[in-house]
């Protein structure tokens, strides 16, 4: 696909302030989206925003209210801790309607991040998609991705990303939107797969401080190149 057919996108990215979130939009708007970062606080957002904005080919970013970003976009991506992912979707109920919600929230349990620990009713991307029902599109996605290297556009992401929704047609369209952020991304079944990606961050933490690097990865073999 040539550059100047590139499909663009209205991506919120809700927690956006963060490490991860702050680097998925980065590179969603050097592909030309138009992205609007969430934040609780609107002008941690309009910051967060303007700093993106002074990186190498980063194209219009805004801040706004997590509610604000979510009634914008069409497609919204959550980037925030385990502990606030319920409270800061569910009030947002109504402005997902009809919209997909990819959902990056990892289950991990400080201070022990480097262990496994799904909650024993499974993928919480799937109690997501549960509690919001099926007029909202849930796809995990990005869970085994470090934020490390997000904002470096040069760097080579050696990390493929596990895709995973109860919608096909959704599915495809997180996986075009992993690739306009530099990444491979793989169709892996319904969102009750996600268990396994949420599950693999805490091994590739502890593989991280074993080997005494930032961003381990994983690859999946075997597909066509
Ligand atoms: N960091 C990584 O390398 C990485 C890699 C893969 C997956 N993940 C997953 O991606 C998600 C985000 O990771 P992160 O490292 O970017 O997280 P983070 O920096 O700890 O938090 C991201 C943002 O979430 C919001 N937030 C924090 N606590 C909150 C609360 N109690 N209620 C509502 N909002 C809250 C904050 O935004 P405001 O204060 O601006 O609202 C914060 O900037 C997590 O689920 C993490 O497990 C992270």
């Amino acid at each position: 696909m040539s550059e100047d057919t590139k499909p663009s996108y209205k991506i919120a990215v809700l927690g956006g302030t963060g490490a991860e979130g702050s680097g998925l939009a980065y590179r969603w708007s050097r592909a030309g989206c138009e992205v609007v970062i969430g934040s609780r606080d609107p002008a941690r957002a309009q910051a967060c925003a303007a700093e993106l904005m002074t990186l190498p080919g980063a194209g219009a970013v805004r801040g706004a209210s997590n509610e604000d970003a979510a009634k914008f976009a069409d497609i919204v991506v959550l980037t925030v801790p385990y502990a606030a992912q319920q409270s800061t979707v569910l009030p947002l109920k109504d402005a997902l309607r009809g919209k997909i919600l990819v959902d990056v929230t990892v289950p991990l349990k400080p201070p022990k991040v480097d262990r496994v620990s799904l909650p024993s009713t499974g993928s919480v991307v799937a109690a997501l998609q549960n509690e919001l029902g099926a007029e909202t599109r849930v796809v995990g996605a990005c869970q085994n991705v470090s934020a490390h290297h997000l904002k470096d556009p040069h760097h080579q992401i050696d990390c493929d990303v596990l895709i995973c929704g109860d919608d096909a047609q959704a599915c495809d369209l997180v996986v075009a939107l992993t690739e306009l952020a530099g990444l491979r991304g793989i169709h892996a079944g319904p969102v009750a797969n996600s268990a396994a990606a949420e599950a693999m961050t805490s091994l590739l933490i502890f593989i991280n401080k074993k080997y005494k690097v930032k961003g381990s990865g994983i690859r999946i073999t075997g597909l066509p190149a």
